[in-house]
């Protein structure tokens, strides 16, 4: 019996807890507090039913992973069990020695996130202004011997100053920086009228990042994430629904995508009652969007469906109330003048209103 090919990476979601508030974070609008995360042992087991599976990266991912003391036995399981393993944070936390602590364990490269290239672009979006903890993890980062990656979510707000957020980055010695347009779900969707930017906007910051991209070639590799708001057609969000990769939330809960949680039509399943091999391969969640059989028209009989796989269900579902329709961003959807009125409102209306935080203010989900 055949199943589908193994995931490649796994999003290993330890935590929602976070010194950060960012208006645009990826996490489900309820956020898990710590009495509903995995033990220690939990996460080991999960660690190994994943290498088993086929996983090759773990990405350690929150909230910000680093409020776990735990992270350093995670990571040493990994690399006992031969697993590549990536930091994703926020640089809050990240001391010399817990840094020198998490390398001794076996962790192979980290991400540190910014917002903009200075205090008040901390304090505007993550309702912080520990801009300086930025710039020493990323000091730290280099001086354990990490490639330093970073990673900057643009909009609205911050897009004008890509050339001085390029320039951070070159200063701290960064290798790769990732360019993320915003997308639009959780909390960015609640901030989207402040967030999305204008079309202007975004020609300029094009220009910017193709300039610096040839000016700086090797030095530091610029990565743009396209606004899909602004594309014609959808990405192929995850490589396809299933295809590559999951993510493991706080909770134990498994998804196809870290955004999944949002959709609350469907019911997930659990590391508590199954093991990741049966979630994989077998769970109605995982293959209720898997390949193309699911689609509806207009994808169904589109030639792009293998490319793009009908776009991301969290879109659809966020933008229509239905997981299963065409991404509306596609021009061929039914829904498309969803995309298409929050863009008008975007190119003509100077927006009103004030940033949402995010914040533990919500009831947790029950398990
Ligand atoms: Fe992609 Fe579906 Fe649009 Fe075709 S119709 S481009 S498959 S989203
Ligand atoms: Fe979930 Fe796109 S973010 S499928």
């Amino acid at each position: 019996m055949t199943g589908p090919p193994p995931p490649y990476g796994l999003l290993a979601e330890v935590t929602h807890r976070c010194p950060l508030h960012c208006v645009y974070c990826s996490n489900p609008l309820a956020l898990l507090g710590k009495q509903d995360e995995l033990t220690t042992g939990d996460w080991v087991r999960v660690l190994g039913e994943a290498a088993a599976l086929g996983v090759l990266q773990v990405h350690f991912s929150g909230g910000e992973p680093l409020v776990r003391g735990d992270l350093e036995t995670l990571v040493a399981e990994c690399r006992r069990l031969g697993l590549y393993t990536n930091l994703i944070t926020s640089g809050l936390g990240l001391t010399e020695r817990r840094a020198e602590s998490l390398v001794a364990a076996g962790l192979n490269s980290a991400q540190l996130s910014i917002q903009g290239d200075a205090a008040e672009a901390t304090d505007l979006i993550a309702a912080s202004k520990r801009f300086d903890s930025k710039e020493a993890a990323a000091r730290v980062v280099r001086d354990a011997g990490l490639p330093l990656n970073m990673n900057v979510v643009l909009h609205r707000l911050n897009l004008d100053r890509l050339d001085a957020i390029i320039d951070v980055c070159v200063k701290w010695g960064a290798e790769r920086l990732e360019l993320a347009n915003a997308q639009y779900y959780g909390w960015a969707l609640r901030n989207r009228a402040l967030l999305m930017p204008s079309k202007a906007q975004l020609d300029e910051a094009v220009v910017v990042y193709e300039r610096r991209k040839a000016e700086l070639g090797e030095r530091l590799e610029l990565l743009w994430i396209l606004p899909d708001y602004y594309e014609t057609y959808p990405k192929p969000c995850m490589g396809g629904w299933a295809r590559t990769a999951l993510t493991v939330a706080p909770d134990g809960v498994v998804y196809p995508c870290p955004v999944a949680a949002e959709i609350t039509t469907m019911e997930f399943p659990s590391v508590h009652d199954h093991d990741l091999a049966g979630i994989w391969a077998k769970s109605a969640a995982f293959q209720a969007f898997r390949g193309t059989d699911w689609m509806p028209d207009p994808c169904r009989s589109c030639p792009r469906k293998e490319l793009d796989f009908g776009g991301c269900r969290c879109q659809a579902f966020a933008l229509t109330g239905d997981a299963a329709r065409t991404d509306p961003v596609c021009r061929h959807s039914p829904d498309h003048h969803l995309v298409l009125d929050a863009l008008s409102r975007a190119n003509q209306e100077e927006p009103g209103g004030q940033l949402v935080h995010r914040r533990p203010t919500v009831p947790v989900r029950e398990r």
